[in-house]
């Protein structure tokens, strides 16, 4: 079912209003839009477009509010950033070097993880299906912790681990039956959602789960969805039943070492209220800080969203009778959000004049070949012809990493600037390598592509 599109009854932010709540941009009379001290223009001229901007200042500085807002409560905590929101390995080495662990979901997460310098000893491997082979390098790598979801997955694992002569950490994914009033499609805490397992079965489980012999049950994890963006309400109710169920097992005669309070914390990308970090931390403190457990956080997007930008150059404006079109080299197949979220990011002009001068409704869509590639409809732009550079904000998560190569587009290059700096993280796809890996099926013989 299409999830209904959002009602927006407040106007638009200005483009001030969305520069003054982004620090890592700044518009620069002469030199234009400008990450840290890197013109964006000077980025375009050298790399192309489309491209991933991430500010490194930003990262670091995120991390630190985060892990100071949790110290600040005193709270025992670790944070294991969630690589699926921007897995790039120069994103998840800078957090690395913050004293960040990572949150992985797949075998390529573990070993990116690995290879941007996460000790294992970081590590928690969360996810619904962990196949047999994820939950062997998991525990050949001895890991910190595996999230498990399901009686089914607890028994698989702990006979994984038991045939391998080990025993796995884990904690018991539960689902607090919270409604995180996010987007559908990115809630996880409501019963009728695929994730964890039911609060009121927990306790059962949680018992059988610490006398499987592959198996050291050492606490609880909870993730209610992403993009909370109301509030710390829902995170609260969560945290206060985790609480209460940590209670009861304890006086069942169960240790409870642990508590992950999974990620989701919202950023405003329009003029959403989402809760502070200090608020967040509050609320793991009324619901669990007297429990003496030791907290984990799995956040993704509120570290890295507000750091990245994707730039891009318009390739032509049209005008139809009804509409002005601004088409532009990015797409739906670089920043999904919009198409599968009816997410609304913010659209700056690079250029100091475009940025001050008269503006009206515009649709900025790609060029894929679906109606769907639209980043957004009647947004007042200034004029924007062809070759104008524009950045669309808040893409540091969920953007690149969601790419695809759809209409045979390779995946854009990823820069990261820090300062006067910048450095390319990634170098964009080559045709080639769009290729790669494709052959024509051996009953073709003779007839090679190319
Ligand atoms: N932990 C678990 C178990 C998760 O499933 C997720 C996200 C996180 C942590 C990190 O959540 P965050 O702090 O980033 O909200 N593609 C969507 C978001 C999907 C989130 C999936 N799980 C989007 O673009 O909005």
């Amino acid at each position: 079912m299409a999830a209904p599109a959002p009602v927006l009854d407040t106007p638009d932010p200005s483009f001030g209003d969305l520069l003054a709540a982004r620090p890592a941009l700044a518009m620069d009379p002469l030199a234009g839009l400008m990450v840290e001290e890197v013109p964006l223009a000077r980025i375009a001229a050298a790399v192309g477009t489309p491209t991933w901007v991430y500010s490194a200042s930003t990262l670091r500085r995120r991390a630190r509010l985060l892990k100071d807002a949790l110290a600040e409560a005193g709270l025992d905590a670790s944070i294991h950033y969630a690589t699926k929101a921007n897995p790039s390995l120069a994103v998840v080495n800078l957090l690395a070097q913050e004293g960040l662990g990572a949150d992985v979901v797949s075998e390529g997460e573990l070993r990116g993880a690995r290879a941007a310098g996460v000790p294992a000893s970081g590590i928690v491997f969360s996810g619904v299906g962990k196949t047999e082979r994820e939950m062997r390098l998991a525990l050949a790598e001895d890991i910190l912790q595996i999230n498990v979801e399901s009686a089914e997955e607890a028994e698989m694992l702990s006979g994984v681990a038991a045939s391998l002569g080990r025993r796995a950490r884990v904690a018991l994914r539960v689902n607090p039956d919270v409604d995180a009033k996010t987007h559908a499609k990115i809630t996880t805490g409501l019963t009728e959602n695929k994730f964890g397992v039911p609060i009121a079965m927990a306790p059962e489980l949680y018992g059988r789960m610490s006398a499987m012999p592959g198996l050291e049950v050492v606490g609880l994890t909870v993730h209610i969805g992403s993009q909370i963006a109301q509030g710390v309400a829902s995170y609260r109710a969560a945290y206060q039943r985790l609480g209460q169920l940590v209670r009861e097992l304890r006086a069942a005669g169960h240790s409870v070492a642990r508590v992950d309070c999974g990620g989701g914390l919202g950023i405003p990308y329009r003029d959403e209220l989402p809760g502070s970090p200090a608020a967040l931390a509050g609320a793991i403190k009324a619901g669990l800080g007297d429990l003496g457990v030791k907290i984990m956080m799995e956040p993704g997007r509120w570290i890295a969203g507000p750091s990245g930008v994707l730039l891009t150059r318009v390739i032509i404006e049209k005008h139809a009778t009804t509409r002005r079109f601004v088409i532009v080299d990015a797409a739906m197949n670089d920043l999904l959000r919009p198409a599968m979220y009816e997410a609304w990011h913010g659209i700056l002009p690079v250029s100091p004049v475009a940025f001050h001068a008269p503006i009206s409704q515009a649709d900025v869509v790609g060029p894929v070949c679906e109606s769907s590639d639209t980043f957004t409809k009647g947004r007042d732009l200034p004029a924007l012809p062809a070759e104008s550079l524009v950045a669309i904000l808040d893409a540091g998560a969920y953007g690149a990493a969601m790419s695809s190569t759809y209409n045979a587009r390779p995946l854009a290059a990823e820069v990261m600037v820090e300062g006067a700096r910048f450095s390319v993280i990634r170098d964009r796809q080559s045709y080639d390598a769009l290729l790669e890996g494709q052959r024509l099926p051996a009953w073709a013989e003779g007839h090679t592509p190319g």
